[in-house]
């Protein structure tokens, strides 16, 4: 992973509900944050001892750089990342990365239309936030179990341009997909992150209304199937086209997993073909594309995920 780590203070923390934990983070010598786009996350090196790397959006107004916060679900599956997050008090330090973004607004739509399921909201509400100060025209839709479950309700609440949602409120406040997403609309772009069968269910409901894919932004914090299913499949080889290296990828490997082996300096963060980190341009071959963030339009431009992806050809060639 080639991060250049920042070092981060925790300066405020507030349990937002029972499982969701906001963290404000200041830098210790008191020099602004670089800069950051709505959407974005950071990789955050939760436990230096064994190098537990998480990813989470930045969730605050993108014009503060005095601050990154971040809100953390209290996963009951965690592996350490969610819970080391939640044991953090004022004072202690915390390593993150430069912020990374491929969940931006739209710069061609004119209206922008936000659909967040649970802890979801945290991208788009630094979107939200972007968007009212440019003064776009934007809806932002927060679905939730209940309002206990709702993090953010003081800033949400009665701001017009927000519609919240709960699964155990009146039927006339559910989300519903005819009525809250619509019929297509070319100058508006759609937003969507959430728990993965959340994302499914708004995703497929606006294909089916006939809204174009390439309207549809979505940012998944788990892969749509198990972690290491993208490893099955054939054996193939890959050809570094900059330094001529050439590697057997072997089924139950991925070709990040042989290449970071070989000492290969290839870019990689999340491993799960969710950030976006380890894309690299396919100059020959046949990719079999098993990531869940490059478009249709990136697939033909030769993008390649090396942690997810795999070859339909027995050959590879990466710009690399
Ligand atoms: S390392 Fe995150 S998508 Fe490959």
């Amino acid at each position: 992973m080639n991060n250049e780590w920042l070092d981060t203070v925790v300066d405020a923390r507030r349990d937002a509900t029972a499982r969701i934990v906001v963290l404000d983070l200041v830098r210790p010598d008191a020099v602004e944050f670089p800069e950051f786009e709505a959407g974005a996350h950071v990789d955050v090196l939760v436990d230096d001892a064994d190098g537990l790397v998480r990813q989470y959006s930045l969730c605050g107004p993108p014009h503060d750089r005095t601050r990154y916060r971040l809100a953390v679900l209290a996963e009951t599956a965690s592996r350490g990342g969610s819970l080391g997050m939640h044991r953090l008090r004022k004072g202690d330090r915390l390593r993150i990365s430069r912020p990374r973004n491929r969940f931006g607004i739209s710069g061609e739509a004119r209206r922008h239309l936000l659909v967040a399921g649970g802890i979801g909201v945290t991208p788009l509400l630094a979107m939200a936030h972007a968007l009212e100060a440019s003064g776009a025209e934007y809806e932002l839709h927060y679905c939730a179990r209940s309002r206990g479950d709702s993090a953010f309700l003081d800033e949400l609440e009665h701001n017009p341009r927000v519609r919240l949602h709960f699964d155990d409120g009146p039927d006339d406040q559910r989300f519903g997909s005819a009525t809250d997403v619509g019929r297509p609309d070319p100058h508006t772009a759609i937003y969507v992150c959430g728990p993965g069968g959340f994302m499914d269910f708004v995703i497929s409901s606006a294909l089916a209304a006939g809204w174009p894919a390439e309207a549809i932004h979505k940012e998944r914090f788990a892969p749509v199937e198990d972690a290491d299913a993208h490893k099955a499949g054939g054996a193939f080889r890959v050809r570094l086209a900059r330094t001529g290296g050439e590697y057997g990828i072997e089924e139950g490997q991925s070709v990040l997993d042989v290449l970071l082996a070989h000492g290969v300096d290839a870019p990689y963060s999340c491993q799960q073909g969710i950030c976006g980190e380890c894309i690299v341009r396919v100059l020959a071959g046949e990719p079999d594309h098993r990531d869940d963030i490059l478009t249709d339009r990136e697939r033909a431009d030769g993008m390649f995920t090396t942690c997810s992806s795999r070859a339909l050809s027995p050959i590879l060639e990466l710009d690399l």
